[in-house]
């Protein structure tokens, strides 16, 4: 295999080096290529674009492979579960019974808010997104612990595994007090004695005079949900944590930000989305056929929950999840839903369908999932905030590894200009509408 490649530029040959990962992607090394002819690579949309090097998580998105730290999602889902994986993903091996135990301790430790972050939640307006509450809740972490935020990434890391586990504990309770704040709802206190999932199931349902006690599918299936979604390496909202970290920032702000990018519809906000689809089908008195014909057609939307970026082969996750949602529904009695029936619908068709088949557009994750919050009882407005409590250990690990790279240069893409040439300021008097 060739270890370096030969770009031709205005006659001149010049020799960049391959690199190799470990399971045999390769890479052009360009990082001398501007100093050395002026050309930067143009990559709308970084597709072809290698931004780091990374140890956590691997995809092969035309096979349809997912491992985290190695091993496959598919032993990970049926084996493990989210807090041992996302130690998995954090810490780069399976915990021994110790390091579990401590991990656990850990957790439950940082499971409260302090009062005043509670204030802080309770001063949104009722209506006001979760997932800005989110946001602005995970940042304010920095303020409430000045000694794991410093944005000196030295010490930031000495303090790795308290940051972490109040980052993967709290975010669990600010999801769920935010949830009762909306609904008008006193808050409930995490529990020592119940496990990540109950907690949270507790945390957002129990009421003063009846404790919420999921079933063991219900816990389960939420622990699917958030194990399927612990990383996913270099997405948006991934990409967008490395980049604050890279500039320095604490973990707790670059968290935050990775929240923000998720929002988007295009990323974790589709599992909301495909919800909202299904519905909008379902109110419509379709059967999802006149939606496929109008996302084909490109004169309504896209059909949400098909299609990724990386994957052209059915989402190794959709497939684990889709598996674990009968399972759920059966355990909580719902026999007959509508959304369900056209969620099969539009998967029966699209996957015959020539305009997907040939664009290889398969269902995502997301396409499964947003049908399981709602069986849980998740309220629409939650469905991103659910992704994010899942992501966040993949945040965090992919944080620690540019904070830890002893070569780190900030991220600092170049562009390419199209606009104005240079020319002369216009006073007020002589400007044209
Ligand atoms: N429905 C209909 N057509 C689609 C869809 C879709 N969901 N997705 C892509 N296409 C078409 C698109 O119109 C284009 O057609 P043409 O070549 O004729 O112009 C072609 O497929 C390629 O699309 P693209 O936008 O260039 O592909 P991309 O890799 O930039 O986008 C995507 C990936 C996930 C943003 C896109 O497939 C999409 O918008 N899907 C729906 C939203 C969704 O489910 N997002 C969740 C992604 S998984 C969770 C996560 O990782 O965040």
């Amino acid at each position: 295999m060739a270890n370096t490649a030969t770009l031709n530029i205005e006659g001149k040959e010049l020799n960049y080096p391959v690199i190799i990962g470990s399971e045999g992607e390769k890479a052009i090394d360009i990082s001398k290529l501007r100093a050395e002819t002026g050309y930067i690579t143009y990559d709308d949309g970084f597709g072809n674009t290698g931004s780091c090097q990374s140890k956590i998580t691997y995809i092969d998105g035309e096979v349809g492979i997912l491992r985290y730290r190695g091993y496959p999602i598919e032993q990970l889902a049926e084996k493990s579960n989210f807090v041992e994986s996302s130690y998995l993903v954090m810490n780069g091996e399976l915990p021994t019974a110790q390091q579990r135990a401590d991990f656990s301790k850990l957790l439950t430790e940082n499971a409260p808010l302090r009062e005043g972050m509670i204030r802080f939640i309770q001063s949104f307006p009722r209506d006001a997104h979760p997932m800005a509450v989110l946001s602005a809740t995970l940042n304010a972490l920095g303020a409430y612990y000045p000694h794991l935020a410093s944005n000196n990434h030295q010490n930031d890391l000495a303090h790795f595994d308290e940051a972490a586990a109040i980052a993967i504990s709290k975010v669990r309770t600010i999801a769920a007090h935010t949830y009762r704040v909306s609904n008008g709802l006193p808050f409930n206190y995490p529990k020592p004695t119940l496990g990540y999932c109950e907690n949270f199931l507790h945390l957002m349902f129990s009421k003063p005079y009846e404790e919420y006690a999921p079933t063991p599918e219900v816990a389960s299936a939420l622990n699917l949900f958030l194990l399927l979604h612990a990383d996913h390496e270099q997405n948006c909202s991934t990409s967008t944590v490395r980049m604050v970290a890279s500039a320095g920032a604490n973990l707790f702000a670059s968290v935050s930000a990775g929240v923000n990018a998720l929002w988007g519809p295009l990323h974790g906000g589709a599992n909301m989305a495909v919800l909202e689809m299904l519905q909008k089908i379902h109110d419509d008195g379709d059967d999802g056929t006149r939606f496929i014909a109008a996302a084909k057609a490109g004169k309504g939307d896209r059909l949400m929950g098909f299609g990724h970026r990386v994957y052209k082969n059915y989402d190794p996750r959709a497939k684990i999840i889709k598996a674990s949602f009968y399972k759920a529904l059966a355990s909580l009695g719902i026999k007959n839903d509508p959304l369900l029936d056209i969620a099969m619908k539009l998967e029966e068709v699209a996957l015959s369908d020539d305009y997907f088949v040939s664009r290889k557009l398969y269902p995502n994750v997301d396409f499964y999932s947003g049908l399981i919050m709602r069986a849980l009882g998740i309220p629409l407005n939650m469905f991103t905030v659910m992704f994010a409590i899942g992501r966040m250990p993949g945040w965090i690990a992919q944080w620690r590894e540019v904070a830890a790279n002893p070569k780190l240069k900030i991220y600092r893409p170049r562009q390419i200009y199209t606009g104005a040439n240079q020319r002369n300021f216009v006073p007020m008097n002589l400007r044209q509408g």
